[in-house]
């Protein structure tokens, strides 16, 4: 019987819709994270989740641009590969030095890699962190008029589960974005027509975050994470479109009005 695929964080926005379209193509997944007893914060839960996996998914939690992420890519991937887990498939984020770190201590573990290097997700407006303010119709961030080419969890999963189950992906690197540059007040502006909600944006300035931040009693270092990710990340580096999708899949990514619509009409700013 083949062995089941592994998806680390498989409840998440683009974990799950890998294992969908893994189960839709008759393959086995096993779910792994914190509710299934594994844990990026404790080494000594991995090899039980990697072993008898034949290939893996990977997202790490929070995020690849904290500090501890490289070290913890380069361990988990020598552990996979000892296990005999080769095939792994690391969501990465563009613009991240230690995003960049991890991606080259994966491919230094010996493994078959594939990296999916993706832009900010659409849906981090309704099923991420902006998704409560969209419903109070107000967002205050400390961006202006930084653009980012939003691209769909949907897409990011038909590449991942191309790459899980057709070895011509082994050795890629797919930068992903969507297909068009839009400030926040943008894709904002997008929300609204399809929603029918009236949503406002404002710039605030770093301060103002960080105190709202402590205000809503955020942690400490999921704070310094969001702070880090709308200042540094966000300082006009990653503003440009990648091909990554059509070369991965031949076809081109979902634009942001088109997600708009459909994430409308799922109710999910209701
Ligand atoms: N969001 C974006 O725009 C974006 C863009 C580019 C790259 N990325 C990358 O995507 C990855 C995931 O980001 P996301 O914010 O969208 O999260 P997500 O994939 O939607 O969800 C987080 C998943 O991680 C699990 N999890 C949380 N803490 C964990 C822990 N300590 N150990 C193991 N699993 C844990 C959660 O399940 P449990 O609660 O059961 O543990 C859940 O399944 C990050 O590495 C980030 O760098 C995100």
């Amino acid at each position: 019987m083949e062995q089941p695929a592994l998806i680390i964080g498989g409840k998440g926005k683009t974990g799950s819709r890998v294992a969908e379209r893994l189960q839709a193509k008759g393959k086995e997944i096993l779910f792994v994270s914190r509710s299934t007893g594994f844990d990026w914060t404790d080494r000594g839960t991995w090899a039980a989740a990697l072993q008898g996996a034949s290939a893996a998914y990977i997202t790490y939690y929070p995020d690849l641009a904290v500090k501890g992420a490289p070290d913890d890519i380069e361990a988990l991937a020598k552990l996979a590969v000892s296990l005999g887990v080769r095939r792994l498939v690391l969501l990465s984020g563009r613009g991240e030095p230690e995003a960049q770190e991890s991606e080259r201590r994966l491919i230094a573990s010996g493994a078959d890699w594939t990296i999916v290097r993706a832009s900010w997700f659409n849906q981090n407006f309704d099923e991420g962190q902006f998704a409560p303010m969209i419903l109070e119709g107000e967002m205050a961030l400390p961006v202006s008029r930084v653009r980012e080419p939003f691209i769909d969890a949907d897409d990011i999963a038909d590449v991942a589960a191309a790459a899980l189950t057709n070895p011509r992906h082994i050795g890629q690197l797919y930068e992903v974005t969507g297909p068009r540059l839009l400030t926040f007040a943008e894709a904002i502006g997008e929300i609204g027509r399809a929603s029918g909600r009236q949503v406002k944006f404002h710039t605030i300035p770093n301060e103002a975050f960080v105190e709202e931040l402590r205000a809503a009693e955020v942690p400490e270092d999921l704070a310094e994470l969001l702070v880090e990710l709308f200042t540094v990340v966000l300082d006009g580096r990653n503003e440009y479109l990648t091909d990554g999708v059509e070369r991965a899949l031949g076809r081109p990514p979902k634009d942001f009005a088109g997600y708009a619509r459909d994430a409308a009409a799922r109710g999910a700013w209701k």
